[in-house]
């Protein structure tokens, strides 16, 4: 497991909720954010955007790949942070007694930027008071990747 610090962790779990309050959620009501951190110290961030068409539905972690895919990034994926719920009035999230779990599309497309840069980041999932903290390889072990295409 990486050596995160405990301010990477607070300031990698606050991008989650801050990204959190731009969810475009209003068939679900579960609004979700996604902050990864890279190696340079970068925090890429997203939130889930749903649409009309129920399942074409993207996740927060999904957005988050993409965006810091389209930005150039490749490698240096250390860690990232999963937080989700319902919104209050003021559009923020209080997460539920359940840590949210990247869902098996979400871990497919982290494991393809982690695999790219050689690296098993940390994935922090948010509960009420609580943390849970993993590496990417426990969530999808024996992943397929780019090594299978060689
Ligand atoms: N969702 C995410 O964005 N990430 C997850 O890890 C789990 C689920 C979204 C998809 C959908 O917009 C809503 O949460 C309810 O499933």
């Amino acid at each position: 497991m990486s050596g995160l610090d405990d301010i990477d962790i607070v300031r990698l779990v606050q991008a989650a909720l801050t990204s959190s309050t731009l969810a475009y959620a209003p068939y679900s009501g579960f609004h979700v954010g996604a902050a990864l951190l890279f190696a340079d110290g970068a925090v890429v961030s997203a939130a889930n955007v749903e649409n009309a068409s129920y399942g074409l539905s993207l996740c927060a972690e999904a957005n988050a790949v993409a965006k810091a895919m389209n930005e150039g990034r490749r490698s240096g994926l250390i860690a990232l942070a999963v937080v989700g719920g319902k919104p209050d009035a003021d559009g923020e999230v209080a997460p539920g007694p359940e840590p949210v779990m990247p869902c098996g599309r979400c871990r497919q497309m982290l494991h393809e930027l982690a695999a790219l840069g050689v690296t098993d980041p940390e994935v922090i999932t948010v509960a009420r008071g609580s943390l849970l903290r993993m590496p990417l390889s426990a969530l999808l072990p024996h992943a397929f990747g780019p090594a299978n295409l060689a």
